[in-house]
């Protein structure tokens, strides 16, 4: 029998060009909070985010021309919200351009309460909030960096905590997740199933 994947035929890409816009890749969405220099706050959205291995470290990638990378390199400290799908037009007005005195007036629309370990905010609603002590920041993927943030301290909302008593399936499908489709598509996740991983494997 032929393997129905050979038959596909592949597109060569041009490897001098970003590559990330040519297909669809699945990404989570955060907000990144940080404070501005005149004590202020910022919300930008990420999707280039994620854990940074097994312990409670947290990176994204973001750019120096960001008020969020000029912020944490002041301040060394930020904040992770993970907005639930509901959450999905004020995530995106967090990206607003800025005007006049450079502020984003979106974020007044943004309703934010204070972190407790570290100087910053944190977004009502989200279903999980991240504070993190700057660890490092890598300059030099192209225009980009890389911040990675040391988790110190974290709350989840109670309807998505994982427990015993409630089943995997059901906990996504009572508070489902934001999963953003670069470029631009997003996906609400409601529905979910065990992943089938093979016998004996190890982490
Ligand atoms: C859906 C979405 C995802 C984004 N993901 C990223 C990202 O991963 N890294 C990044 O640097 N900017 C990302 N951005 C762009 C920034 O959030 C945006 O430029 C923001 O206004 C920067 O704000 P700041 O100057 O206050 O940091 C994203 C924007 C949107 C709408």
């Amino acid at each position: 029998m032929q393997n129905p994947v050979a038959k596909q035929r592949l597109i060569e890409l041009d490897v001098s060009q970003p590559l990330w816009d040519r297909y669809f890749w699945v990404a989570p969405l955060v907000l990144v909070g940080t404070r501005e220099p005149d004590g202020g706050h910022d919300v930008a959205p990420k999707h280039m985010a994620m854990p940074m291995g097994w312990q409670n470290y947290f990176g994204f990638v973001c750019t120096p021309s960001h008020h969020t990378y000029s912020n944490i390199k002041r301040d060394a400290v930020f904040t992770v919200t993970y907005p639930r799908p509901d959450q999905l037009v004020l995530t995106s007005l967090a990206a607003s351009p800025r005007c006049g005195e450079d502020r984003k007036p979106a974020l007044s629309v943004l309703p934010v309460f204070p972190a407790e370990k570290v100087d910053g905010v944190l977004v009502e609603g989200g279903y999980m909030h991240l504070e993190c002590e700057l660890d490092r920041i890598i300059d030099g993927f192209g225009v980009n960096s890389l911040i990675v943030g040391r988790v110190v301290a974290a709350r989840v909302a109670e309807d998505a905590e994982r427990i015993d008593e409630i089943e995997d399936q059901a906990l996504v499908h009572n508070a489902p997740l934001l999963a953003y489709l670069h470029p631009g598509r997003f996906a609400t996740i409601d529905q979910s199933l065990s992943f089938p991983f093979p016998a004996g494997m190890k982490k």
